[in-house]
């Protein structure tokens, strides 16, 4: 559920018209919603309750220091994946003991500077890893707390760019050798084993998979056990989907996850940590967007949004359905028709829908994507020469700008002209 709502024909994010916002800041724009964002941390962390856990949210699912406030003061920790999302997690406020590192190539210097900060537990993806981990380790006078992530070739059945936990994904060890690999961690004297890691895939919408990862992880915790380790912790990593397309999709709720962590799991006493991005911030956000033109093609109507897939890439780069909405609802009995709904990138992968069935819209018209919350603003890019898109959030009947669209100067002096050009004019 999400407090993206109508009233009286028109949508709002929690108590602010959509319209309103558009009015002031200009379109496209991401909208968040705060109390959306809560309710889906509280729901995770209330599935875990019975467990001690604590709720790491992925944050490369949407970064900015506003959402990540939120949620640090709801409690949550952080799972982040480079320097710049650790730098950006402590500006927010969130303390290192509540952030865990994971990613398959985390450079020496990202280790160096998240030890030196403070850290919960590097989650470690190889061997190689691990030297430069304890070196640094070592070097610093530290101890560095890790899991080690486990690939435990289960098919998440996800779309494919999105699947990690098969043997021929990048990531982990392969399970069949983690105890080898516990035994190196184990005599090297910059490391304390604290647990396990394993993530599987994100936008898994059954359960199967993780319980067959999970029931996997449960093994092999009695295994380590009895060869001598500690584990205390299991990070079992994000992935739990979410409803795109809401006629259609009922991925399992968080309770049904967390009853089943239980069921798997909680005999052996671990601490419980999860790394949910997509669950929490994904329905948590609108992209909200313009009609530029409505054009009449050979047997179809274009819709030509002001959004482009530089605003949001989920639809070319995994063929994503989103649903997009009218901001002000048509007048009931009005007939649908289908648009392909495009952006006005130059290039034809710059589609957000095909044929879809929609209220007859007119340039002007706002429209809003749904679930853009997660995995959005982040990837955006500026291709095309155009400029980032601002995110707003709303908190009950106030919205703030929680990052400015920049202006087309700030965006081009960006770039230097190294000195041997500026000696010319252009003619
Ligand atoms: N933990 C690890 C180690 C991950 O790699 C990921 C996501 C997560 C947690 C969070 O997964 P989530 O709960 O959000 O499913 N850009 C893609 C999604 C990439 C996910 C990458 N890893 C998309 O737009 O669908």
């Amino acid at each position: 559920m999400d407090h993206f709502l109508y009233r009286d024909g028109a949508l709002f994010a929690e108590d602010v018209p959509v319209a309103e916002i558009a009015a002031a800041v200009g379109t496209p724009f991401y909208v968040y919603s705060t109390a959306t964002l809560l309710r889906h941390f509280q729901a995770f962390d209330e599935a875990l309750e019975e467990m001690d856990h604590l709720v790491c949210y992925a944050m490369k699912a949407n970064s900015n220091q506003a959402v990540l406030r939120t949620l640090a003061q709801a409690g949550a920790g952080m799972d982040v994946v480079s320097e710049g999302e650790y730098r950006r997690a402590r500006a927010a406020g969130v303390s290192g003991d509540k952030i865990v590192f994971s990613g398959v190539g985390k450079t020496d210097r990202e280790i160096r500077v998240a030890l030196e900060g403070g850290i919960r537990q590097f989650n470690v993806e190889s061997e190689p890893e691990m030297e430069v981990l304890n070196a640094v380790a070592l070097e610093l006078g530290k101890v560095a707390p890790i899991t080690i992530r486990v690939n435990p070739d289960v098919d998440a059945k996800t779309h494919e760019k999105i699947a990690t936990g098969k043997s021929e994904n990048k990531f982990g060890i392969p399970i069949a050798r983690a105890r080898e690999v516990y035994a190196m961690a184990a005599g090297l004297t910059g490391l304390k084993i604290v647990g396990i890691d394993v993530h599987i895939g994100s936008q898994l919408v059954d359960l199967a998979p993780f319980e067959q990862a999970y029931r996997k992880v449960a093994e092999l915790t009695e295994q380590l056990r009895a060869d001598g380790h500690t584990i205390s912790r299991l990070d079992l990593g994000g992935g739990l989907g979410i409803p795109y397309e809401r006629s259609n999709e009922a991925p399992p709720l968080p309770s049904q996850y967390g009853a089943m962590v239980q069921r798997v799991l909680g005999h052996l006493g671990c601490e419980i940590e999860i790394e949910p991005g997509r669950l929490i911030a994904g329905n948590a956000g609108l992209l909200v967007s313009e009609v530029i033109y409505v054009k009449s093609g050979e047997g179809r109507d274009f819709l030509i949004l002001d959004a482009a897939m530089n605003d949001l890439i989920r639809p070319a780069m995994y063929e994503a359905y989103h649903e997009i909405v009218p901001v002000i609802e048509a007048a009931a009995g009005s007939e649908k028709q289908p648009y392909d709904i495009v952006g006005p990138v130059c290039e034809t992968g710059d589609t957000f829908a095909k044929q879809r069935d929609m209220v007859p819209l007119v340039a002007g018209d706002l429209v809003a994507f749904r679930s853009a919350g997660a995995y959005g603003a982040v990837m955006a890019s500026e291709y095309n020469s155009r400029p980032l898109i601002p995110e707003v959030m709303v908190h009950g009947d106030q919205f703030a700008v929680i990052r400015a669209r920049p202006t087309f100067d700030e965006m081009i002096n960006r770039d230097t002209i190294p000195e041997w050009l500026e000696a010319h004019s252009v003619p």
